[in-house]
């Protein structure tokens, strides 16, 4: 199975399936890794790592169908089975969905459908909810919604703030990621002589 990543930031789900192909424990091929913006830390790592990358600068296109579609060539050039989204910050269109039906991927830092958008940590904290988590989900065209393949809860304690809440959080968002992938490399292997994804 491969596989393009989309970062926009730190990467850290990508380091995390990034090792998980390296020992052995992911089946997948990490084809490429792609950012919406020069320089972020997701694209030096994967560099560092001799992976792929590409930048599809965001601010650089009149308008963004443009940027959609410059971003659907340069994914697709890798013939990925999925696109993942590791801290993916932009929303792309349908013509992209077009391109990779149900196969674009995404995790958020929450317990959709409560709390969508960028600030799913902050927003559950400000809201005061006692159990918070992750999900991972296939992305359409709305702000993280899309069919829930997998969750985890992850208590919130009295003392915490965005950052301690979120980094819980990232270290389940990592584990459910890499099995949600796992499970999908598992089910595009040809089983007993026939693939049945
Ligand atoms: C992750 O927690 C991811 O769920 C979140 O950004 C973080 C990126 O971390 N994404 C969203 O909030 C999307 N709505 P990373 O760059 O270290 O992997």
């Amino acid at each position: 199975m491969r596989i393009v990543v989309l970062v926009s930031g730190t990467g850290s789900n990508l380091q995390a399936v990034m090792d998980a192909v390296e020992d052995g424990s992911l089946p997948v091929t990490i084809a490429a890794v792609g950012a919406d913006r020069p320089g972020t830390g997701g694209v030096r790592r994967a560099a560092a790592a001799g992976i792929e990358t590409f930048e599809v600068d965001f601010r650089a296109f009149a308008d963004r169908a443009a940027w959609n579609r410059a971003l659907t060539e340069a994914a697709a050039a890798h013939e990925p089975d999925y696109v993942v989204s590791s801290g993916f910050m932009r929303i792309l269109d349908q013509q992209f969905l077009d391109r990779f039906p149900d196969r674009y991927l995404n995790t958020h830092p929450a317990l959709l459908p409560s709390f969508p958008g960028a600030h799913g940590v902050r927003d559950a904290l400000a809201y005061g909810v006692k159990v918070t988590g992750c999900t991972v989900m296939i992305a359409d065209a709305g702000v993280d919604t899309g069919p829930i393949l997998a969750q985890a809860a992850v208590e919130v304690r009295p003392d915490d703030t965005e950052d301690s809440l979120h980094e819980r959080i990232k270290i389940e968002e990592r584990r459910l990621l890499i099995e949600t992938l796992q499970n999908l490399a598992a089910r595009l292997l040809p089983a007993s002589g026939t693939a049945d994804a």
